[in-house]
């Protein structure tokens, strides 16, 4: 019985000592995390931009619910871009990431803070302002894919 309950106490403890040390994800899975999160920005930034130069008809309620996912995604991203996910699977982010990870974290944050501007524009429903937000989101985008990404 003894032996019993100090077997039980002794797994319990591994158990705890294992869910406190969860392994960190690979390489390969953050890589493959942080293009499913571009993948998600774009599949919603691009019906966003239609709408905006007009080729889509204006929906407000779908565009409050793409700039949410957007500025959804952009948060994320930060757990995206770890040390040692430079390599490990086919990737277009470019060695300068982590080179030059202060000019690297000012744009991830300049996307932050324009895809949540962007977001707030949106559910505020006034279009000329949602429009001048896209706008700086848009620009968000190249300033980010000019340095940081393969082409
Ligand atoms: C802070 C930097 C940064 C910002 C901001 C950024 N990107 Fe990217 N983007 C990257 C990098 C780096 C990659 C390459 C990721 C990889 O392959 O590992 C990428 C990849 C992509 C991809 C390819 C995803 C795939 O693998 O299929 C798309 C599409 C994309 N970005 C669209 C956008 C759009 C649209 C915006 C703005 C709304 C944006 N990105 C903002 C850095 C950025």
């Amino acid at each position: 019985m003894r032996k019993t309950l100090s077997f039980l106490v002794a797994l319990s403890l591994v158990g705890a000592t294992a869910a406190a040390q969860a392994p960190a994800p690979k390489p390969e899975q953050v890589i493959g995390y942080r293009q499913s999160l571009f993948k998600t920005v774009a599949w919603n930034f691009v019906p966003m931009g239609a709408m905006v130069k007009g080729s889509k008809p204006w929906d407000g309620v779908e565009f409050k619910r793409r700039s949410i996912a957007v500025a959804f995604a952009a948060v994320q991203l930060e757990e995206a871009f770890t040390a040692g996910s430079d390599k490990g699977a086919v990737t277009d982010a470019l060695p300068e990431i982590w080179q030059q990870p202060q000019d690297f974290t000012t744009k991830l944050k300049a996307f932050q803070r324009t895809s949540n501007a962007l977001r707030l524009a949106a559910a505020g429903g006034d279009q000329d302002r949602i429009k001048a937000a896209f706008g700086e989101v848009r620009q968000a985008c190249s300033n980010c894919h000019d340095k940081f990404r393969a082409e």
